[in-house]
């Protein structure tokens, strides 16, 4: 079930959102060679505390630390350890903040130093898929509107979308209904409304769609070693039109 989120609510949610974008713009002068992810995540934790919010991220099916940090070839829920970045690496970090009891969902793919033009386009191509699901998310169109457009525009320019991961509804839970694929086909799935509040989360390999996940149960991998990233923005629909609240 759908819940529809009040215009209160909703900015009840931006409230939680704006402390999320608050954090990427931070943490950016503290991505770089020689902190480990671990170090990040405590900042993280410090940081959303200080908000007077928690993680809607620490405890959740019992996972371990408030953020997901995911380097190189990890793709999602790298869990924070003493592994230290290095120039090159591209490093993700998803964030989860609860404020009121309000919850937004937001995630970031950060250069460390100089990169690769490959992984350079990577995330260009990511933060554009992002963008483009995001303006498939108005009234009166449908989820799978959203998964073509990222999907097009990723398999377009070579690179490929994980398929066994998706985007949710969010704001009284973490993960709610809808499910939001990445991929699929125009005009299909659930109709869009007003007042539905969603994360969209495009996760685009350079190499192959496969992916599996470590012996922790929790940090997801390419198959192939090669490099992935991740953007995701909480987008609330108002007024017929997205609303990005992560921003
Ligand atoms: N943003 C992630 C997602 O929507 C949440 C990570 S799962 C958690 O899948 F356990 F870390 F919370
Ligand atoms: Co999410």
């Amino acid at each position: 079930m759908i819940y529809i989120k009040s215009k209160r609510e909703i900015n009840l949610i931006r409230e939680s959102g704006k402390i999320i974008a608050s954090l990427f713009k931070n943490i950016k002068n503290k991505i770089k060679e020689g902190v480990s992810t671990q170090e990040l995540d405590e900042w993280i934790g410090d940081f959303i505390k200080g908000k007077g919010a928690s993680s809607a991220f620490k405890g959740y099916r019992g996972y371990p630390t408030y953020s997901c940090i995911s380097v190189n070839e990890e793709v999602v829920h790298g869990i924070p350890s003493s592994r230290k970045l290095k120039e090159g690496d591209i490093v993700s970090v998803d964030v989860g903040v609860k404020l009121d009891g309000y919850i937004a969902d937001a995630a970031r793919t950060f250069p460390v130093g100089r990169i690769s033009e490959e992984k350079a386009m990577l995330l260009r191509i990511t933060r554009e898929a992002l963008r483009r699901g995001i303006e498939q998310a108005k009234a009166g169109n449908r989820i799978g509107d959203i998964g073509h457009a990222i999907q097009s525009w990723v398999e377009k320019n070579g690179c490929s979308v994980v398929r066994v991961l998706f985007g949710h509804g969010v704001g009284y839970f973490l993960h709610e209904d809808p499910v939001i694929p990445n991929f699929g086909k125009a005009h299909r799935g659930e109709r869009l409304k007003e007042g539905m509040v969603l994360a969209i989360e495009p996760m685009v390999n350079l190499g192959k769609e496969q992916v599996r996940v470590l012996g922790n149960k929790w940090t997801v991998v390419t198959v192939d070693g090669k490099p992935s990233a991740h953007f995701e923005n909480t987008i609330a629909i108002v007024n017929g039109k997205p609303l990005i609240l992560t921003e």
